[in-house]
Formats: structure tokens, sequence, C-alpha cells
């Protein structure tokens, strides 16, 4: 194989893999599996789980766009990666560190932030 063609198909696998990890990590997806029995399906702040644990804490309606406002993108990858006690929160927040990349906490950041109105 000359350089070009190990090239070339080096450009192919990585055309071929990159779409498939970037679906991988779908926040929309990961929002639903962990975390909309606290925060809810649409990011209300009202899912059962957080009502069932009855913790006295309320967290941010994320469609809430002048509440959310308050958060800097920074904080707000904070809280997910090390959990609420991190930014003197409630600790019923959990930590995702080492459960979500920070590829993927970069990504959930950006889809909260959109779903302000
Ligand atoms: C066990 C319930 C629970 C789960 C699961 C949970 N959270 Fe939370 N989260 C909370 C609570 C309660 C707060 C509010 C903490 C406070 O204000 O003291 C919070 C706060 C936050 C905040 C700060 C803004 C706000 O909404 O108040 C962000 C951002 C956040 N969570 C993201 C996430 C993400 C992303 C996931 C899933 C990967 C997740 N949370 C899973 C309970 C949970």
């Amino acid at each position: 194989m000359t350089p070009r063609m190990l090239g070339a198909s080096l450009l192919v696998v990585v055309a071929l893999v990159l779409p498939v990890a970037a679906r991988a990590a779908d926040p929309s997806q990961v929002i639903d599996q962990r975390c909309a029995k606290c925060h809810g399906k649409s990011g209300h702040g009202d899912g059962q789980g957080l009502k069932d644990l009855d913790a006295g804490v309320a967290p941010v309606d994320w469609t809430d766009k002048s509440a959310m406002a308050k958060w800097s993108d920074g904080d707000l990858a904070k809280i997910i990666d090390q959990g609420g006690k991190a930014l003197g929160k409630s600790k019923v927040m959990p930590a995702y560190h080492g459960k979500l990349s920070p590829e993927e906490i970069a990504q959930l950041v950006a889809y909260i932030r959109s779903l302000g109105k």
C-alpha cells in the first residue's frame, strides 16, 4: 500500500467512525435515561423520582431562560460533573464524573441551554 492509499483509507475510517461517536452521546437520550426521573422529560424539574425522594429542593426549570441565565456554562458543567455539593447546592443532584465524558457533559450543557425560551 502506498502512503497515499494509506492516507485515503484512514480518511474513510475516520468518516465512518465519527458519526457513530456523535450519535452515541445524543444529549436528549442521555437526559431521558439519566436525568428525566428528577428533571422531568421536558426539563421542568418535575420528575416523579424527585417527588418520591421528597428532597425539599426544586431544580431550575430548564425552559425558563431568565432563571437559567443565573447559571454560567461552567457552573452547569461543574454541577453535572461533580454534583450539587460541589457548588453548595443539594447533594441530591448526583455527580456524573467518570460516568459521562467531558464531551458528553458539554453537549448536555448546550442541549439544556437550547431548551430555554
Ligand atoms: C436524583 C435526582 C436527580 C438526578 C437523577 C439528576 N439531577 Fe440534576 N439536579 C437535581 C436537583 C435536586 C437539583 C437542584 C439542586 C439545588 O438547587 O440545590 C439539580 C440541579 C441540576 C442543575 C443545575 C440547574 C438546575 O436545574 O437547578 C443541572 C444543570 C443539572 N441538575 C443537570 C442534571 C443532568 C444533566 C442530569 C443527568 C445526567 C441530572 N441533573 C440528574 C436532581 C437530580
